[in-house]
C-alpha cells in the first residue's frame, strides 16, 4: 500500500459548495501509506465546513497541511527537507501558516514545534476534529498543538472530500490504529490502539460513492482482518463486552459480504491483510461474490521463523504457506502481493534464503520491498541493534527485488491470452490513446480507447504484456455495465 515519496508528494484542487465569505485556501500534500490519503480527505472535508477551498497551487495557499509518514527514516527526511522549503516561502508571505499532520505530527512533535521552530500547528491522526479550534489558535498568533491519541474516533461521521480523484476509484477506512505490536513498526505508536468503524457508517458511504459514479472501492485498515464492531470500543477490550454484543458483533468477513451485497455492481477491494489474522471465512466469501476483486495483499516481512519470532509476527512460515495454499484452492485465479524487510536485525544469509525461498514457493504477483529502517521508539529500535551493515542489507533487497520482477513476469504472462474484465480508471500515462485499467487481480491493463470511457467495465483481450503491464484490446463492454 505504501507508496513512494515521489508518487506520493500531491497537491489537492477542489472546487467546495462553501460559499463562505471568509474562504480561505489549503494546500494539502501528502505521504505514505493510503491511509494517509484517506487521512487528507477526511481533513478537507473538516476544513470545508470552516470555509477553506483546496486548491493545487501553492502560490494561492493560506494554510498548507502536510500529512506525513514515519514508517522509515527516509520518509521523515524527505518530509522535513520539505518543511524547510515551506519555511523559506514562509519568510516571503509571513500570512502563510504551516501545519503537520499524522505520524510525524505523533512521533516528533516536540521538535518540529520547539527545536526546529518550523511549523505552527501539530495535529496527530486522532485529533483532526480539532482543526477549527487549532487554526483559531494559530490564527492569534500562537502555536497550535493536539496529538492525543482516541479509544474511539474513527471519522465515521464524517464524508470525505475526494481529493485528486478519478472519479472511478475510492478508499474507504474501516479501522484505525494498529494492536499488532510488530517489532519494528512505529504504526501502533502513531496511530494509536485498533479500532473500528460503524458498519452502517461504512456501508453508506459506499452507497453514496456508488450515487456519485464511483466503481470500485478499497476497505482499507492497517489489518483489515481484525475488524471487530461489537457497537464501539477498541478491539482490545472485546472480552469485556456483554454477551449480547459478542453475539451480534460483525468480523471482517461480515463486512466483506455486506459491503460486496449492498452495491452488487460495485467492485470491492481491501488492504492490508495481516497473515495471522486472516480467516478462511475471508476467502470464501472472496469466492462467493464476484464483485469482490482476487486479489490479496499478505506482508509476509521474512521467511525466517526465527526472524518472524523477532519480528513479532505470530505466525510461523509454514502457517503462511498453509495460508497460501488454502487461497490457491479456494480462489485459484487470487492474485497475491507482499512486503518484505530486509537486513532486520541479527539476520543472517541463511535467514535471507529462507525469504528468496519464501518469494519462489508464493511466486507473487507484486510486492512493496524495503531494507530495515531503524524506529525509536519501538521494541526492535530500544532492544536490538541494528547490526546488519548497509551494504549487506542494500545486497539483499536487490535480490529479493530481482527475484520479485522474475515472479512479477511469470504471473503477468499468466494472463495472455484470455479475455479480462477491465475497469477503466483514466489514460495511460504512456499514451493519450489508451485507456488504463485494472483487472481483478489488480494489475494494470492498457488498450486503445476506441468508444469506451472513464468508469466503464470492459472485456479486454490480453494479447502482450510486460512485467508489469498487460497490454489488449477491448472486445466490448462487460455485462456488468
Ligand atoms: N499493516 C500495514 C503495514 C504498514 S507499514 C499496512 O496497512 O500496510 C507497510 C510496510 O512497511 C510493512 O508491511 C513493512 O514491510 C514496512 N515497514 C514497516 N516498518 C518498517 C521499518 N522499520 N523498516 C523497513 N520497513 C518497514
Ligand atoms: Fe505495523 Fe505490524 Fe501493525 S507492520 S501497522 S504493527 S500489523
Amino acid at each position: 500500500m505504501e507508496k513512494t515519496i515521489d508518487e506520493a508528494i500531491q497537491g489537492s484542487t477542489l472546487q467546495t459548495e462553501n460559499k463562505n465569505i471568509n474562504k480561505r485556501n489549503l494546500y494539502i500534500e501528502s505521504y505514505g501509506c493510503a491511509m494517509n490519503f484517506s487521512d487528507s480527505e477526511i481533513v478537507a472535508s473538516i476544513l470545508a465546513t470552516e470555509g477553506f477551498n483546496t486548491t493545487q497551487n501553492l502560490n494561492d495557499a493560506d494554510l498548507v497541511l502536510v500529512n506525513t509518514c514515519s514508517i522509515r527514516d527516509k520518509a521523515e527526511q524527505t518530509i522535513r527537507k520539505r518543511l524547510t522549503e515551506y519555511n523559506k516561502v514562509k519568510k516571503t508571505r509571513p500570512h502563510l501558516k504551516v501545519g503537520v499532520l499524522g505520524c510525524m505530527a505523533e512521533r516528533i512533535k516536540d521538535k518540529l514545534l520547539d527545536e526546529e521552530k518550523i511549523v505552527d500547528m501539530v495535529v496527530g491522526p486522532d485529533a483532526y476534529k480539532d482543526l477549527p479550534n487549532l487554526i483559531k489558535e494559530v490564527d492569534s498568533g500562537r502555536d497550535a498543538v493536539n496529538v492525543i491519541l482516541s479509544k474511539d474516533e474513527t471519522y465515521g461521521d464524517v464524508a470525505p472530500i475526494r481529493l485528486n480523484s478519478n472519479g472511478v476509484t475510492a478508499f474507504v477506512s474501516i479501522t484505525r490504529g494498529c494492536d499488532n505490536m510488530c517489532t519494528f513498526c512505529v504504526v501502533p505508536f502513531t496511530r494509536g490502539r485498533e479500532r473500528s468503524r460503524d458498519p452502517h457508517s461504512i456501508l453508506e458511504e459506499i452507497n453514496e460513492l456508488w450515487q456519485k459514479g464511483y466503481k470500485e472501492i478499497t476497505l482499507l485498515g492497517q489489518n483489515v482482518d481484525s475488524y471487530l464492531w461489537y457497537g464501539g470500543g477498541l478491539k482490545k477490550d472485546f472480552e469485556k463486552a456483554s454477551e449480547m454484543q459478542k453475539a451480534t458483533a460483525i468480523t471482517f468477513s461480515n463486512l466483506l459480504e455486506m459491503a460486496a451485497l449492498a452495491q452488487p455492481k460495485m467492485r470491492i477491494r481491501f488492504s492490508t491483510s495481516n497473515p495471522q489474522d486472516m480467516t478462511l471465512d475471508v476467502i470464501k466469501v472472496m469466492a462467493k461474490y464476484n464483485n469482490i476483486c482476487n486479489h490479496i495483499h499478505l506482508p509476509v516481512q521474512s521467511g525466517s521463523n526465527r526472524i518472524l519470532s523477532e519480528m513479532n509476527r505470530l505466525h510461523t512460515i509454514e502457517e503462511y504457506f498453509k495460508l497460501i495454499d488454502d487461497i490457491r484452492e479456494i480462489l485459484p485465479d487470487c492474485a497475491i502481493s507482499q512486503d518484505i524487510i530486509s537486513g532486520f536485525p541479527t539476520e543472517t544469509e541463511e535467514d535471507h534464503k529462507a525469504t528468496l525461498k519464501t518469494l519462489d514457493y508464493v511466486k507473487y504477483d507484486f510486492g512493496y520491498m524495503y531494507a530495515y529502517s531503524e524506529r525509536p521508539g519501538t521494541m526492535a529500535g530500544r532492544k536490538m541493534k541494528d547490526d546488519v551493515p548497509e551494504s549487506v542489507k542494500k545486497r539483499r533487497l536487490s535480490e529479493i527485488i530481482a527475484l520479485q520482477r522474475e515472479h512479477c513476469r511469470y504471473r503477468t504472462e499468466k494472463h495472455l491470452g484470455k479475455v479480462q474484465e477491465v475497469l477503466i480508471e483514466g489514460p495511460s500515462k504512456k499514451s493519450d490513446q489508451q485507456w488504463m485499467g485494472r483487472n481483478s487481480q489488480s494489475t494494470v491493463v492498457v488498450f486503445p480507447k476506441e468508444k469506451y470511457q472513464i468508469g466503464d467495465f470492459v472485456n479486454v483481450k490480453i494479447n502482450d504484456c510486460t512485467s508489469a503491464t498487460l497490454i489488449g484490446e477491448a472486445i466490448g463492454h462487460s455485462p456488468n455495465n
